[in-house]
């Protein structure tokens, strides 16, 4: 495969179409200033915008949390916090600087009324109309925060300005509670003003999907159930809760993964093609994928539990055993599902889906596999079997995608081998340096809520797994913990695929091809 370098006029005004409007001048207002994902996620996100240009110059950063501190110490803090996440002395100073100077901290309840009379003053300090609110706080918070903004008529749009919210994940625990807060949060905002975070869709490679089945010729034609035998898509962890046990422990890893990230994955393999790149007509595409999906009966659904083990080389606990975890928590921390979608291009193909904590590797992929080629031509040679053609789309860690396919091993003999096709984003293109975030604080500032989950889409992704939460509610598991800690899942899991005559592909972390790259 050879890397087009220079674009022609025609992809050049495609992709300035599609990307490089300049945001307006604007305000981003952060509750939970103080918190874990403001300082992992949101700001690094911020100042790789602002490396790049990508931020209006007139721009200002209002963050608002309970802790008592100054906006010189909250700066230093983030400063801090940035040094540990950049190798030392890689701050660029410009960038950096020209992020903390437009950075203010407002100490304040955001349960209480006055902070939003304090807010509305401080944004009356500068003259930029439009105001993003990011909602980097638990979810209890979502709803009171969003009233209390329309209360204060903050979230009046008037006189083309806008006002937007960003509204990080988890949207709901199951289909009531998505449910009740969609018809909380549009009493005040309308749908056009919400931004539903799912941050699996500011990953590069699951928005290169799109690209790779829509803007190629040779995927689609391929692309349904009379060539697609099976999918398969992994999301495997080695680490395990992190301290978050209480959180987990109400959660689990069907609500946590499926019907947000793994979901999100499934959306771009099995779509329909939109008609444009609109937002709207993406999102309309992705609901009916998941209004496709059959009710999910316990026998297509595997759950497990991690017991101690070693991961990556050190010893780890038992989930039971994590802090804020009870010791006989029936909490998953595994899942594995088959889908099966019921429409005309997915009938009969299914869809397997795989998630952990405490697994053997790190890794994301998806994995098409096609329908065997027909055996009879090599009836009456030493073939034994042919290898499957596996299209696998690594998300992460190891970006890229590989084909797998038969050749001939040279030699007198018919001997038929499987061989691959690489392709590994750093061997194109340069690595961007990002967190993930960047993409989806940019939509936002122009407004391109592609990437976004409507309230229908989170809907009907909840629907998709209500009858198994329920199911599983109701039947609590008594085989925890099932599988090891450093291990590939429960022995179930593989049983699951096994009943249909198919292996799981191995759990790795790096693509053996390109992991022996220097
Ligand atoms: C989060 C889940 O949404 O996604 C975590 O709550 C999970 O439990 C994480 O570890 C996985 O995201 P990523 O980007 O690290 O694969």
């Amino acid at each position: 495969m050879c890397a087009v370098t220079t674009p022609s006029s025609k992809d050049a005004e495609t992709s300035k179409a599609l990307r490089g409007r300049q945001p307006q001048s604007a305000n981003l207002v952060i509750f939970g200033a103080a918190g874990d994902l403001t300082k992992r996620l949101v700001v690094p996100a911020l100042y790789h915008l602002a490396q790049s240009g990508k931020l209006p110059n007139q721009f200002a950063i209002i963050g608002i949390d309970i802790d008592q501190q100054t906006s010189e110490q909250w700066r230093q803090n983030l400063t801090n916090m940035m040094q540990t996440l950049t190798p030392v002395g890689r701050i660029e100073a410009t960038a950096w600087s020209w992020l903390t100077d437009r950075m203010h901290y407002m100490p304040a309840d955001f349960t209480q009324s006055e902070t939003f009379r304090h807010l509305e003053e401080m944004l009356k300090q500068n003259k930029f109309v439009n105001v993003l609110f990011y909602l980097a706080v638990g979810e209890q918070f979502f709803a009171p925060i969003i009233e209390h903004l329309g209360q204060a008529g903050l979230t009046q749009q008037s006189g083309g300005a806008w006002r937007r919210v960003i509204v990080e994940k988890p949207f709901g625990h199951d289909l009531v509670s998505a449910r009740a807060l969609n018809t909380q949060i549009l009493k005040v905002l309308s749908e056009d003003q919400i931004y539903r975070i799912d941050h699996f869709l500011g990953k590069e490679p699951v928005q290169n999907i799109l690209v790779l089945r829509f803007a190629n010729g040779i995927f689609e034609p391929l692309w349904n159930r009379d060539h697609v035998d099976h999918v398969q898509i992994t999301a495997a962890e080695t680490v395990g809760v992190e301290g978050r046990g209480r959180f987990y422990e109400k959660t689990g890893a069907l609500r946590d993964m499926v019907p947000n990230h793994l979901f999100q994955l499934l959306a771009m393999i099995g779509m329909e093609p939109p008609i444009s790149f609109d937002a709207d007509a993406v999102r309309a595409k992705k609901t009916e994928l998941f209004q496709a999906i059959h009710t999910i009966s316990p026998e297509n659904a595997v759950r497990g539990q991690y017991d101690g083990g070693v991961v990556l080389g050190r010893k780890v606990v038992d989930y039971r055993h994590e802090p804020n975890v009870a010791l006989d928590s029936t909490t998953e921390t595994y899942v594995a599902l088959k889908l099966g979608i019921d429409n005309w291009r997915w009938a009969g193909v299914p869809f397997y889906l795989r998630t952990g904590k405490r697994l053997s590797a790190r890794t994301t992929e998806i994995a098409v596999q096609f329908r065997q080629a027909p055996y009879a031509l090599f009836r009456d040679t030493p073939v034994e079997r042919l290898p499957a053609n596996i299209l696998t789309l690594r998300i992460q860690p190891d970006e890229g995608l590989s084909v797998g396919f038969s050749a001939k091993r040279p030699g007198s003999e018919i001997e038929i081998d499987g061989v691959e096709m690489d392709f590994a984003y750093r061997d194109y293109f340069e690595p961007l340096a990002a967190v993930g975030y960047e993409t989806l604080i940019y939509d936002c500032l122009i407004g391109d809520a592609t990437l976004f989950q409507r309230a229908d889409t989170v809907e009907a992704a909840w629907r998709a797994v209500q009858g198994l939460l329920d199911s599983w509610a109701r039947d609590i598991a008594k085989d925890f913990p099932n599988y090891a800690a450093g291990g590939a899942g429960p022995d179930t899991a593989d049983r699951l695929l096994a009943r249909d005559g198919r292996v799981w592909l191995p759990i790795r972390a790096n693509h053996p091809h390109t992991a022996i790259r220097p």
